[in-house]
């Protein structure tokens, strides 16, 4: 066979050779078969090159010397590839019957089960949702609400404001006068989403949902108001929970009232959760105030309404027994897992 043939020939499976070896044992075959001192077969070529006249010596050894160059880069290559990989003996002992990895399923959220539960359960009553930007005016997230300049709330310690106009909304309400700007009653909604304050600690996160509430009608009464956030109550908790409303004070509402729930944990006889008093704080809610009608050019005398304000992760933490708010956004899975 001519040199060239032979050359050709090496060249062409060499590395199908190499390549499929499985063991160190299996590479040094190979290695010994192009490279062996004595009866490797590019030694042969090399040792036939004598045989040539110059002109070919020059032409073919140079290819020759490539060849052998190749093929001992790639067996080095492949030798610490192998050495590296798991050894003959782990393949060996392979166990088919032993357990796989279980896959790391996600799921939903605690706060997401929990807004997914009040918005089923207001989708029941006949709400419509609702949704605003989370960057608000200071128009829409206070002026518009009947909240007075001095007020506490916009206090810089207590509100991000991103300019002099612009904060990041500090709770749900703002959504109502988007609505009521941009419909005429009858208005039944709920409106969830986050809602930003500077506030950190067991109870507080800068972060955080409401849902809003609002229904807007010709004959709407308190009465309306204390049926749907008792029903609603009950629902989310249990059908054995006792609402309470007491008087407060909102801006944008009038006459305003805050919604207790007899305590989950102790079923009112008094445990540290409720401080004793046997009733958990859960909502503020009240008649839509006419200074808010006025701002989106609602008539008074013909309209009423009702609002309320209600915090996510507030009832969940007191659906789920937590009471450390801060456990939700921290994203550790063991304490994620259990929901
Ligand atoms: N916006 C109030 C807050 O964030 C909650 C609230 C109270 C909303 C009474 C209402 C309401 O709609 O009627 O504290």
């Amino acid at each position: 066979m001519s040199m060239e043939k032979q050359l050709v020939e090496l060249e062409s499976v060499w590395n199908d050779e190499l390549q499929v070896c499985q063991s160190i044992e299996d590479l040094e075959s190979v290695r010994l078969k192009y490279l062996g001192r004595k009866s490797g077969l590019i030694h042969q070529l090399l040792r036939a090159l004598g045989t040539l006249d110059l002109e070919e010596k020059k032409k073919f050894g140079a290819r020759i010397n490539h060849l052998k160059q190749a093929v001992q880069e790639a067996v080095e290559q492949k030798q610490s590839h192998l050495s590296s990989g798991p050894s003959e003996k782990t393949i060996d002992t392979f166990d088919p019957t032993l357990p796989g990895k279980a896959p790391n399923n996600g799921h939903v959220h605690p706060i997401t089960i929990v807004m997914n539960d009040i918005i089923e359960i207001f989708r029941g009553m006949g709400f419509d949702l609702a949704t605003g930007p989370e960057v608000e005016t200071d128009y829409y997230n206070f002026e518009a609400l009947n909240i007075p300049k001095d007020h506490p709330a916009r206090d810089m310690q207590d509100t991000f404001y991103l300019s002099d106009d612009l904060v990041l909304r500090t709770h749900t309400s703002p959504v109502q006068i988007r609505v009521m700007e941009s419909q005429q009653p009858p208005i039944r909604i709920i409106a969830p989403g986050k809602v930003y304050r500077r506030d950190a600690d067991v109870s507080h996160t800068p972060m955080f949902h409401q849902v809003e509430g609002l229904i807007v009608d010709t004959s709407i009464t308190m009465g309306n108001l204390m049926s749907v956030l008792d029903q609603f109550l009950k629902e989310i908790f249990s059908k054995n929970v006792q609402t309470r409303f007491r008087p407060s004070y909102f801006s944008f509402t009038e006459p305003s009232a805050e919604v207790d729930i007899s305590c989950v944990f102790c079923s009112q006889k008094g445990c540290r959760v409720c401080k004793g008093s046997g009733w958990l704080e859960i909502l503020g809610a009240g008649m839509v105030d006419p200074a808010v009608f006025s701002s989106v050019k609602y008539d008074s005398e013909k309209f009423t309404g009702f609002a309320f304000g209600l915090g996510v992760e507030r009832i969940a933490m007191l659906k789920y027994g937590i009471n450390d708010i801060r456990l939700f956004f921290e994203n550790d899975m063991r304490f994620l897992r259990q929901f």
